[in-house]
């Protein structure tokens, strides 16, 4: 774990005190330790040695450049759902042959993009994407390297606004009324397109790894159904999701992620495709914040941080739970507590009925788990500032996000009435 506390119950981050980091670079404060997403990263690489695959890290989890740096350097490729992500992805120094780029609504921009710089693979989702692609790659008498996401139809068991692979879902190709086949077909009889294989990806957050069993054995099934008809399958993208532990500190159980795929795929011929961005991120990143004020109400305290829904959307959006701790564990009375921005919306709370040791303004409590989703999800509500962010590698502290003055904010927008 990247973030521990001390014998004096101070917390810590790759040797530095979290509470200087909040002094020195203020809060709300977005903190990453790079030891701690390369060891996650070259964890999830070595559980996925023995099959013959690549990681295209999920930027979406967290796009700072610095850190998609940091993992192109180990090895990443990037799998990204934007124009925007693709610039970052290069920008980072990650090769566009390493890209991927999934995604359910491809503008003509992007695509010309994508295509202008080389993407590794493109994962489609409709016929009409397929045709898009394909009229692209005519007009500039190109081939165009695509595959398929299905929809395997299945339930990945974690939040619903996080499950994909339901047929219910916008996502993916469905397999079971012919569909899949048929746009496979239509690539491989194209002269502007190249087959490059089958994508799924059931869902995020799953801690179940049961659904992912699921999902890759009906993947191969088509797969082998594709060959037998003489098309090309060279890769199966086996999406992201695996899941995280937001209530304790365990780490992610890459090495039975990495048991079920070598059980799954041993002794078959594909290049895999691997999209973790949670796995690698979540645990790496703590949001810290301000204790402004406390009150009490009838049953319960408010503990007032200056941190808020628009810096971490999480709680509020998906009801997830984060841990919660003050930086330096002290020995006080304990109260039940909300621990809540300010933001002018009940809403906004990061979390709720929590049992919490009195607080005093000016203290500073770490949101943990906090390296995926958090930035990347974080809004200018209320014209609030995005929180900094730091990055902690090799005994030093980088600023990789400065904090925006509020007089930069406005900057953005242009009034034709002043
Ligand atoms: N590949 C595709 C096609 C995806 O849509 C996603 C995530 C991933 C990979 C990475 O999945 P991961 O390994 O991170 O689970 N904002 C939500 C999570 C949304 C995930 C969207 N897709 C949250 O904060 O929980």
């Amino acid at each position: 774990m990247a973030f521990t506390y001390d014998e004096n119950g101070q917390l810590t981050a790759d040797g530095f005190l979290a509470s200087e980091l909040a002094t020195e670079f203020g809060t709300p404060l977005y903190v990453y330790s790079a030891k701690g997403f390369t060891d996650y990263f070259t964890a999830f690489q070595k559980a996925v040695a023995p099959v013959n695959g690549k990681v295209h890290f999920a930027v979406k989890a967290n796009s700072n450049l610095a850190i998609l740096s940091l993992l192109g350097k180990l090895g990443a490729g990037a799998d990204i759902v934007s124009g925007g992500e693709m610039m970052r992805a290069l920008s980072a120094g990650i090769a566009a042959k390493d890209i991927v780029f999934s995604g359910v609504g491809k503008t003509d921009d992007e695509i010309r993009l994508a295509l202008a710089k080389g993407v590794g693979q493109i994962n489609a989702e409709s016929i009409a994407e397929i045709k898009r692609i394909e009229a692209i790659a005519s007009e500039w008498a190109i081939k165009a390297p695509v595959a398929i996401r299905v929809n395997p139809d299945i339930d990945a068991k974690s939040h619903e606004k996080i499950s994909t692979g339901q047929k219910s879902t916008k996502f993916g190709i469905p397999i079971d009324n012919g569909d899949a086949e048929a746009i496979y077909d239509y690539i491989h009889h194209s002269d502007h397109l190249i087959a490059r294989g089958l994508a799924v990806h059931i869902g995020s957050q799953l801690t179940d790894l049961s659904p992912f069993e699921h999902a890759y054995r009906k993947l191969i099934s088509l797969a082998e159904s594709f060959r037998q008809k003489g098309y090309d399958v060279p890769i199966l993208d086996l999406g992201g999701g695996l899941g995280v532990d937001y209530h304790g500190d365990s780490e992610p159980d890459f090495a039975s992620y990495g048991a079920l795929v070598s059980r799954i795929f041993d002794g078959l011929d594909y290049q895999l495709g691997f999209e973790p961005g949670r796995s690698i991120a979540a645990d790496n990143g703590m949001l810290l914040s301000s204790v402004l004020y406390t009150k009490s109400a009838e049953d319960k305290d408010f503990v007032i941080i200056d941190a808020a829904m628009n810096d971490l959307i999480r709680p509020t959006l998906y009801d997830a739970h984060h841990r919660i701790e003050p930086v330096t564990q002290s020995n006080r009375p304990r109260r039940i507590s909300d621990v809540v921005g300010p933001v002018c919306e009940t809403g906004d709370y990061l979390a709720k009925g929590r049992d919490f040791a009195e607080m005093e303004s000016g203290e500073v409590l770490a949101v943990f788990s906090a390296g995926a989703y958090g930035s990347v999800m974080a809004s200018h509500y209320n014209t609030r500032a995005h929180p900094a962010e730091i990055l902690i590698h090799d005994d030093k502290v980088h600023v990789i996000k400065p904090r925006k003055s509020i007089e930069q904010l406005l900057e953005d927008e242009y009034n034709p009435f002043s």
